[in-house]
């Protein structure tokens, strides 16, 4: 048997609706900006129960476009180490520093208390990035740690679509959120981001900012610094097509996790990430432990060569603070060298390495993340768990240690 990586499964039907609005979109001429942009973000908002959504052709520029909608600039702004680059380099991109925070391994989400520590007086947002799909209990403390200082929360969504804690769904516990529609992502458009929220301001520069700043209040004259960052009639469609069987979709995720939480009870040398018990996952990732001893490096190599099954990347193993880009330039995206061009530097921080982070760096070295996606039957997760569990406990016995 062989479990790859990720497959994306679209029905017979699925496709039909599919080409069938595609050839919709060609026959009208209404190749962007059209009916089915509309009608994805209306879905979108419906679905995340916000008032506005705005389709970007990615999260990242979706982060940048709430940044900027914020009027957030030459700031900093706290985003956990233990995130996707791409949060960091929306924070860049949008003219701020970034300011790197641990995690908690427990939740692979931002740990208040070290967050805390690193606010100074030019914090002006923290991003909240839902790791794997956890929403972390501490969402709160951190919520309320902001609203006292006056901080914008901010939602990196890209792993989030349809979870929930206390019943609020992600999209809707900060100021904003930002979803992708990577292929890996829980609903996939290809390439393709949304931005949610209730703030009427927000969405109305948002939506400036996203179409080369064009003012529709002035008849599309352009009033704001944008960019390019639509996307196109076809990408809507996709995105229409994962919404009206999100729920579907997700709860087959739900399923399948359900089957690894039973099945992975009697494996030794693992530990469940559990998910808090007033948070619904929809598991972008399905989160695992190794003992110690174990090098995660290994145990994929084994699953892969040996048992054919392909374990996803992980939640990191690469923090953003060890990428090398930070010898070439700054936390704010300025070119390093004799001289770095800022007014601020060196008191804005930018020359200082940013480090000490246990929670992440622990929780970087020690995971490994199961195949889940729609379409896995319950005998392939019965067989990357047998093979997960002769793989740790058979093939990389350690010294006799284990039963
Ligand atoms: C946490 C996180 N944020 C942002 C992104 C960027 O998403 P996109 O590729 O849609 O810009 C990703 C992508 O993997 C991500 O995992």
């Amino acid at each position: 048997m062989k479990v790859p990586i990720l497959r994306i499964p679209f029905t017979t039907e699925d496709k039909d609706f599919i080409t069938s609005k595609i050839a919709d979109v060609l026959d009208s001429g209404m190749l962007t900006s059209g009916k089915y942009t509309k009608e994805f973000e209306d879905l979108f908002s419906k679905f995340v129960g916000c008032k506005y959504a705005v389709t970007t052709n990615s999260c990242t520029s979706a982060l940048e476009i709430i940044i900027r909608s914020l009027g957030i600039e030459g700031k900093s702004i706290i985003v956990p180490t233990n995130t996707f680059l791409a949060t960091a380099l929306a924070v860049m991109h949008s003219g701020n520093r970034v300011i790197f925070a641990d995690s908690d391994p427990a939740t692979f989400c931002l740990d208040p208390d070290d967050l805390k520590r690193r606010i100074t007086e030019d914090t002006a947002a923290v991003i909240l990035v839902h790791i794997g799909g956890i929403i972390t209990p501490a969402y709160y403390e951190i919520k309320e740690i902001c609203e006292k200082r006056g901080i914008y929360l901010i939602e990196d969504c890209a792993h989030a679509h349809g979870c929930s804690i206390d019943g609020k769904k992600a999209g809707t516990l900060g100021v904003a959120g930002a979803f992708s529609f990577f292929p890996t992502k829980p609903l996939v458009t290809g390439e393709g981001g949304m931005i949610t929220t209730d703030d009427a301001e927000l969405f109305k520069n948002a939506c400036m900012i996203r179409n080369h700043g064009k003012n529709p209040e002035l008849g599309g004259k352009i009033s704001e610094f944008g960019y390019n960052y639509r996307i196109s009639e076809i990408t809507a469609v996709l995105g229409i097509q994962q919404l009206k069987k999100a729920d579907k979709i997700l709860a087959e995720r739900r399923k399948i996790a359900r089957w690894y939480d039973e099945l992975l009870v009697d494996v030794k040398n693992i530990k469940r990430v559990e998910i808090p018990p007033n948070v619904i996952s929809t598991y972008y990732k399905y989160i695992i432990y190794l003992s110690e001893e174990y090098s995660p490096i290994d145990v994929k190599r084994v699953m892969r060569e040996k048992y054919g099954v392909a374990l996803t990347g992980e939640v990191y193993d690469n923090l953003c603070h060890q990428e090398p880009i930070w010898q070439k330039y700054t936390y704010c995206g300025k070119l390093r060298g004799k001289e770095v061009n800022c007014k601020m530097w060196p008191k804005c921080g930018c020359d200082m390495v940013q480090d000490d982070f246990p929670g992440a760096s622990y929780l970087s070295r020690h995971h490994v993340c199961l195949p889940l996606y729609p379409g896995l039957s319950e005998d392939d997760v019965k067989y990357v768990v047998e093979s997960l569990d002769k793989t740790l406990n058979l093939d990389l016995k350690v010294g006799g240690r284990q039963a």
